[in-house]
């Protein structure tokens, strides 16, 4: 269903690689919904994804840019405002990467040389592109900025690994950026904490299979899909959420309040 919520917005959406992506459903969504957009992604995600679909279907343009890479992220903005005919209404940030995790290594056991890599790629970025948007003034008033995070920033996922420090740190940014865009332009900042999501992110953590099962079973609506996810992340994005602004957003189904669920109870007797 649609509601016209984003007619006449304007947006730039980082992380769209396959059809499970997260920002792939969000790009859909935000499509149906009225708003037109640039794709981004690292360049290699071109070649390995099939982002040019997406961009086919929803009329977009694709704009290369590694999201550490602060040329990269400036040429992205100038020629998202010149391709979208004005300033941005809203970003949407769901890029994320450890090489620990990639390649098996123990939280205990890290390579630096890979860990600082990953929190540049999923938490520093984050700051990189709201840095960009700010000194460029590209955003416009009341203009809405998201990234995606999971609870093992609150609480412990063993094999969540290094993204863990990375979730909570893009979780800071999020509130200490978020403070001085909202004072400067009126522009909000938030993070959705998704349920575990069948992506290529979410599948490449150790044990995912057992893990978004049980996180099922925990939550009394079950997982959130990605699809959901989109949905709230375009209500974010439209002007029902003016006022919203430095939070970190459970969209789990109820998993982040729940102690034992009533399933998981059984399991044990
Ligand atoms: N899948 C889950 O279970 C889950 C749960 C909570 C939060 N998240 C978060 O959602 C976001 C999106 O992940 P997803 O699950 O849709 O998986 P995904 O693999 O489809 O998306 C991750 C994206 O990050 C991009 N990326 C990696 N390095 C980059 C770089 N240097 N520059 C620009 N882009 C780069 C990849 O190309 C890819 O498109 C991530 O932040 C992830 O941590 C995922």
């Amino acid at each position: 269903m649609s509601y016209n919520l984003l007619k006449g917005k304007r947006g730039i959406i980082f992380g769209a690689l396959d059809e499970n992506s997260i920002a792939w459903k969000t790009a859909e969504r935000v499509h149906e919904e009225g708003g037109t957009f640039v794709l981004s992604n690292a360049p290699i995600a071109m070649r390995m994804g099939s982002i040019k679909d997406l961009a086919e279907k929803t009329n977009s343009e694709i704009i290369a840019a590694d999201a550490t890479n602060i040329e990269d992220l400036e040429k992205l903005v100038d020629q998202a405002t010149e391709i979208l005919g004005g300033k941005i209404d809203f970003v949407l940030h769901s890029i994320g990467m450890s090489i620990n995790v990639r390649k098996g290594r123990h939280y205990t056991n890290q390579n630096y040389d890979w860990t600082h890599k990953g929190m540049d790629v999923s938490a520093l970025s984050f700051h990189k592109v709201m840095q960009v948007l700010k000194e460029k003034d590209a955003m416009n008033e009341w203009g809405s900025i998201v990234a995606l995070t999971y609870m093992a920033a609150q609480r412990v996922f063993p094999d969540y690994n290094d993204m863990a420090d990375n979730k909570a740190y893009l979780e800071s940014i999020a509130r200490s950026f978020g403070y001085f865009f909202g004072k400067d332009n009126k522009v909000r900042v938030n993070t959705i904490s998704q349920s575990p999501t069948p992506t290529t992110a979410g599948k490449g953590v150790k044990g995912f299979e057992a893990f978004i099962n049980y996180a099922d079973k925990m939550s009394p609506l079950g997982n959130a899909t990605a699809l959901e996810c989109a949905d709230y992340t375009i209500s974010l994005f439209s002007d029902l959420t003016k006022k919203v602004t430095l939070q970190n957003l459970y969209h789990d189904g109820g998993f982040s309040n729940v102690g034992v669920s009533q399933d998981v109870i059984e399991k044990f007797e």
